[in-house]
C-alpha cells in the first residue's frame, strides 16, 4: 500500500532528505527525498567529475540501506547500540522512502540532535561522558562511517538521564569496497579520523555559542514549527 505522506507534517529534515514519522508505526521514521532538491539539483551542484555519475549515486537512502545491509552483516547486534536500524523501502506518494528506527526519549519525544544539545545546555559532564562512549565505541568496533556530523547523531534521553547517542547518518563509507577488505590497522585509523574530526566539530560549536542563532536548521526538529533559521532562508546546508 502507497503510504501518504503529503498530506503529513515532516518532523525534520536534512540536506537531503524529509522525515516523517512513520503514518503506521509511532516507533519508526520514513526518509523521502526532498522535493524541493532532487536528485538532480544533487548531481548539479557537485563540480566535475562527480555529477557525471549516474543519478542513482546521488541517491542517500539506496546507499543507506546498502551500507546498512553490510554493516548489519559484518557487525551484528552490537550495532545498534549505536546506530538506528533501518528496515527497508516502502512506497509512498513521495517516492520510495526509506524506514528506520525512530530514536525517541522516554517521555515520547523524537530526540534532538546532539548539535542542538551541546548548543543549548553545552557541554555538560553527561554529554562528555556519553560523546566519550561512542568513540570508544567507534574505536573498538572500527565503524566504517563518514564525518560524524552533529546533526547526524542524536541524544537518547531516558527522564533527565543521557541513554545513549545514536548515529541516524552517514554510516559507511564511500566507495564500492566493501570496508571489511581493509587491513585492520588501516580501519583503526581511519576510525581515529573520526573520532578526532567529531571533537573539532564539538570545540567548532562551543567556541560559536552564545554568539547568536542556532548555525544551520539541520538538528532542530519541526516539534514547534519551523526553525528560525529556515523561515528566514530557505536554502540548503
Ligand atoms: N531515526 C531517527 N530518529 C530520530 N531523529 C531522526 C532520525 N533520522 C533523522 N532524524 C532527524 O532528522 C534530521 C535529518 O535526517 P537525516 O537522515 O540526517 O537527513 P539527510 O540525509 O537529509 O541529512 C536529523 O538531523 C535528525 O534530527
Ligand atoms: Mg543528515
Amino acid at each position: 500500500m502507497t503510504l501518504q505522506l503529503k498530506k503529513l507534517k515532516p518532523f525534520a529534515q536534512g540536506g537531503n532528505r524529509l522525515c516523517f514519522v512513520h503514518p503506521q508505526n509511532p516507533e519508526r521514521c520514513i526518509k523521502v527525498r526532498r522535493p524541493d532538491f532532487t536528485l538532480a539539483d544533487c548531481r548539479r551542484k557537485k563540480g566535475f567529475p562527480k555529477n557525471l555519475r549516474p543519478l542513482s549515486y546521488f541517491d542517500d537512502n539506496r546507499e543507506e540501506f546498502r551500507v546498512m545491509v553490510g554493516l548489519e552483516r559484518s557487525y551484528g547486534e552490537s550495532l545498534f547500540q549505536h546506530a538506528s536500524r533501518c528496515y527497508g523501502f516502502e512506497a509512498s506518494d513521495m517516492g520510495k522512502g526509506l524506514v528506520s528506527e525512530l530514536i525517541k526519549d522516554r517521555n515520547g519525544r523524537i530526540s534532538q540532535t546532539l548539535k542542538k544539545y551541546i548548543w543549548d545546555y553545552g557541554m555538560t559532564g553527561a554529554v562528555q561522558e556519553a560523546v566519550r562512549s561512542l568513540a570508544d565505541f567507534w574505536l573498538t568496533e572500527c565503524i566504517p562511517s563518514r564525518d560524524l556530523l552533529l546533526h547526524n547523531i542524536v541524544v537518547q534521553m531516558s527522564g533527565e538521564q543521557i541513554k545513549r547517542l545514536v548515529v541516524i547518518d552517514g554510516l559507511g563509507s564511500s566507495g564500492l569496497v566493501s570496508s571489511r577488505m581493509f587491513p585492520p590497522l588501516f580501519l583503526r585509523r581511519k576510525a581515529q579520523r573520526r573520532v578526532d574530526n567529531l571533537y573539532n566539530r564539538i570545540d567548532l560549536l562551543l567556541s560559536q555559542r552564545g554568539s547568536g542563532d542556532f548555525p544551520g536548521f539541520h538538528g532542530e526538529l519541526f516539534h514547534d514549527g519551523l526553525p528560525e533559521a529556515m523561515t528566514k532562508a530557505a536554502g540548503t546546508e
